[in-house]
């Protein structure tokens, strides 16, 4: 199977999280459009759908499934999305696409955190995918030298602008043995909008599909 198949794999196995007359969080990036595109399937079972992203909206919509605000329906029941890297104690690095300050808010807001990835996700220390940090532009020289101060190698990515406004800097050579204190840490950085692990909230489950099947591991 290649890698797009393992994908599709995990997000098939996420939906046996989804119950009758439910409100889903959903996710952003190439596994979770797997998942949008199942949830399609299923429309008429669910009563909608609360997006991390811009993007995962329009996809949504597409597939007929409402697309609601988070401010209008409060706590979610579960929210499904994929990750960069993710560690069997369910830590995560988030926001290759972009869209991780509205996923860490849709994660937060939501009780159940099924993560679906493909196996080659699966890490035993977070930080060899650069850590993506979203940034209020203004801030951005300065957060990077703040950075730089703490080990990292902060890059810009160029030529992107976040679902808020803000852009994106993508950190290398980061050690992250701590994930919960280092998130802590770095969300103290004025300028900081969101840092990329997620530890403090971390998923619930991971689905990961893999050659054998799909794997899950839980809290
Ligand atoms: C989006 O900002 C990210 O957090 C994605 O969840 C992450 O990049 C995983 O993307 P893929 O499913 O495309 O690998």
């Amino acid at each position: 199977m290649n890698v797009d198949e393992l994908k599709k794999a995990a997000a098939e196995a996420a939906l046996s999280y989804v119950e009758n007359g439910m409100i889903v969080g959903v996710g952003t990036g190439s596994t979770a459009n797997h998942f949008i595109d199942l949830l399609g399937g299923i429309k008429s079972r669910i009563d909608g759908a609360v997006a991390s992203s811009e993007a995962s909206a329009n996809r949504l919509r597409k597939h007929g499934i409402p697309v609601l605000e988070l401010n209008d329906v409060g706590q979610l029941p579960l929210y499904v999305d994929g990750a960069d890297e993710a560690t069997r104690q369910l830590h995560l690095i988030k926001g290759g696409g972009g869209a991780l300050t509205r996923e860490k808010i849709v994660a937060g807001a939501s009780d159940h955190f099924v993560c679906i990835a493909d196996e080659s996700k699966l890490v035993n220390y977070l930080g060899h995918f650069p850590l993506p940090i979203e940034v209020i532009p203004m801030g951005r020289s300065f957060v990077a030298r703040e950075l730089v101060k703490r080990g990292g190698k902060p890059v810009f990515r160029e030529g992107f602008t976040t679902d808020n406004g803000c852009v994106i800097l993508d950190v290398q050579n980061l050690e992250i043995l701590d994930p919960v204190k280092m998130e802590a840490e770095l969300n103290m950085i004025p300028g900081i909008v969101t840092v990329g692990i997620f530890a403090a909230r971390p998923a619930d489950v991971l689905i990961l599909g893999t050659e054998k099947g799909t794997e899950t591991i839980t809290a």
